[in-house]
């Protein structure tokens, strides 16, 4: 039986991509493509879509990924901005209707694995920052990768970047944002697509893990992959290499 998938956020640069991938891929059926100003519970209902995937925006994805569950379709949610407070509701709403659902950062293989091996690394080499560089289109900063990047190596190795060492901000900012005691650098501009580097320092030597994504179809195998299986889970999972 082929899977019915509709992709909400259909008409911007990622959703363009995903309808693309979606109705070449076999096995999978596309039935739904929508955006701002449609109806999404109603869409879902209507087309019968078993799995939505979302491509839209910061303010919307909290919305539509309350939509999707409510009208009882598995979310596959690409977009970044989800705090870990709305996470954390949707992954209540899931439990209770034993529901498979997941929230992937970043869909590319090579940026799971980067962030798979720092969290090895952060255990020998507990001093670190992050860098991201985007197109300068993206609309919000610091991404979703460097996020949960943050999130997965503060896990990993709780005393990160301890003791605090307090300097000096001579501008506010300077020594970017914070998120679980990890610095994150935004860099936005053009010529870039996607970018993260994760740098390792101790004494007298530094690692830099490093992954670059040259073009968006490198999303697209990690969508497919997610839509497949996302039907054979019954609670929210958060992240691709929870699932590989
Ligand atoms: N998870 C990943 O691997 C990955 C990769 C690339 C981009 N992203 C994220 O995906 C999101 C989309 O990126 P993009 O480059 O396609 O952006 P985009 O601006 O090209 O497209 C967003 C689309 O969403 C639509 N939209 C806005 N509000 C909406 C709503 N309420 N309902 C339905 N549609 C709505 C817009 O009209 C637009 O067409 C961003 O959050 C981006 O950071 C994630």
């Amino acid at each position: 039986m082929p899977i019915n998938i509709l992709v909400n956020g259909a008409f911007g640069r990622m959703g363009q991509m995903t309808v693309k991938t979606i109705s070449e891929y076999p096995g999978f059926n596309l039935v739904g493509q929508t955006g701002r100003d449609y109806d999404l519970k109603k869409s879902i209902h209507d087309s019968k879509a078993k799995v939505v995937v979302d491509f839209t925006t910061a303010e919307a994805v909290f919305q539509n990924s309350q939509a999707i569950i409510d009208a009882g379709a598995h979310p596959v949610i690409g977009t970044s901005g989800l705090t870990q407070d709305q996470t954390r509701t949707l992954s209540k709403q899931c439990a209770a209707l034993k529901l498979g659902g997941i929230i992937v950062p970043n869909f590319s293989i090579g940026a799971v694995l980067m962030m798979k091996y720092a969290k090895q690394i952060v255990k020998h080499m507990p001093h670190v920052e992050i860098i991201e560089m985007h197109h300068e289109t993206k609309m919000d900063s610091p991404s979703g990768t460097a996020l949960r990047s943050a999130e997965m190596l503060a896990e990993a190795q709780q005393t990160v970047n301890q003791p605090i060492k307090s300097s000096r901000e001579n501008i506010p900012g300077a020594r970017g944002a914070n998120h679980h005691n990890i610095p994150i650098h935004a860099i936005r501009l053009p010529g870039l697509l996607a970018h993260q580097q994760i740098m390792f320092g101790s004494e007298g030597e530094t690692l830099t893990l490093r992954h670059d994504s040259m073009n968006r179809e490198c999303f697209m195998p990690g969508v497919c992959f997610a839509c497949e299986k996302v039907m054979t889970l019954d609670h929210l999972v958060v992240g691709l290499e929870e699932i590989l």
